[in-house]
């Protein structure tokens, strides 16, 4: 196992080929934009950069993971080399049914298709190619580059041999690989997005404020970022779609979204990457609390 190509060059995207390439694959990171391809750079680039003053790496390991990275606009051509491919496009089932059935027809027979999905069952996703068993799920945290956990995610149809050979691989990248079981959120979702979600019914009932909530659970629990500041962190639009797989999947009324989650990625207050969520990012040294959720 030699090539691999990343599909999305968002957050976790460009993150799952930044470890690939520092653990010396040769990736292919494959975006319909150009513009996401160089935003990913950049990004790559800096955290890299944070490496080297941290001194975790050397100057020297920056330039060739640097050297193992290529980028692509055309998917057909990257897919049709690679060894492994894993998609982490936009949490939506339809595009990535699309994708896979498009991979199943451009990559090589022995090829393994991976999804980063964080919730989107894997044996759906599977169900789309002619290769179930060589579908499977590899569930980065974000920041990839920090975070040791991949959650291995089998199928309904995934083989022993495919498992065995992600296991093997997520312990190549440095990572904790753990394996689990085809199940609506897996684990780290079916336990995180209530603890979320509860929190957001902690302020929507008056309990207490963004603040108060984030500071009980930093201090309380040792959690490195209150729920509040961690769902702005993840996404508050992937928060609510990874609601609503648990609700649907399960049918069990505990896992229905809070109001105020609705309403707020109604309003495309979405956390970090719209500048506002429970807290205001306009400056980014200085996060304050949104105004209207002021006690
Ligand atoms: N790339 C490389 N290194 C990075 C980085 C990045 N993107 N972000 C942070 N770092 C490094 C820093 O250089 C620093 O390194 P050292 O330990 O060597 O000093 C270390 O990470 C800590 O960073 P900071 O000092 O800047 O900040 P911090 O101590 O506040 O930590 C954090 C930042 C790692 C993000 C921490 O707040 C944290 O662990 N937060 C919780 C993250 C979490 O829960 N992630 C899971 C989200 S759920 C998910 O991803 C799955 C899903 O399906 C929703």
């Amino acid at each position: 196992m030699n090539q691999v190509v990343v599909i999305g060059a968002g957050q976790m995207g460009n993150g799952i080929a930044h470890v690939f390439a520092q653990s010396g694959y040769i990736v292919t990171l494959v975006d319909v934009r150009q513009e996401s391809l160089d935003r990913a750079l950049t990004i790559i680039d800096k955290n890299l950069d944070r490496q080297v003053t941290k001194g975790s790496i050397t100057e020297e390991d920056k330039k060739a993971t640097l050297k193992h990275l290529n980028v692509s606009t055309h998917l057909q051509s990257a897919a049709s080399k690679a060894d492994l491919i894993v998609e982490a496009a936009t949490e939506n089932i339809d595009l990535k049914l699309k994708i896979f059935a498009e991979l199943d027809q451009f990559a090589p027979a022995h090829c393994i298709l991976a999804s980063n999905t964080s919730s989107i069952s894997i044996t759906r996703i599977a169900a789309a190619t002619a290769r179930p068993h060589q579908v499977i799920g590899m569930h980065f945290m974000n920041p990839v580059p920090v975070m040791k956990l991949v959650e291995v995610i089998r199928g309904y149809s995934t083989s022993d041999e495919v498992t065995a050979t992600i296991l093997d691989l997520s312990k190549k990248l440095g990572k904790v690989p753990v394996e689990v079981n085809d199940l609506p959120g897996f684990v780290a979702n079916k336990i995180l997005m209530p603890m979320i979600n509860e929190a957001i019914y902690t302020l929507y009932e008056g309990t207490a404020g963004v603040e108060e909530i984030d500071t009980v659970m930093k201090l309380g629990m040792a959690h490195p970022m209150g729920p509040l500041r961690l769902a702005d962190f993840i996404g508050l639009d992937t928060c609510l779609s990874i609601l609503r797989v648990l609700h649907e999947g399960f049918g069990n009324p505990k896992y229905a979204p809070c109001p105020l989650l609705v309403n707020m990625v109604t309003a495309k207050k979405l956390g970090d990457k719209t500048g506002e969520g429970f807290y205001n990012y306009a400056d980014p040294k200085n996060p304050v609390v949104a105004p209207f959720f002021k006690r």
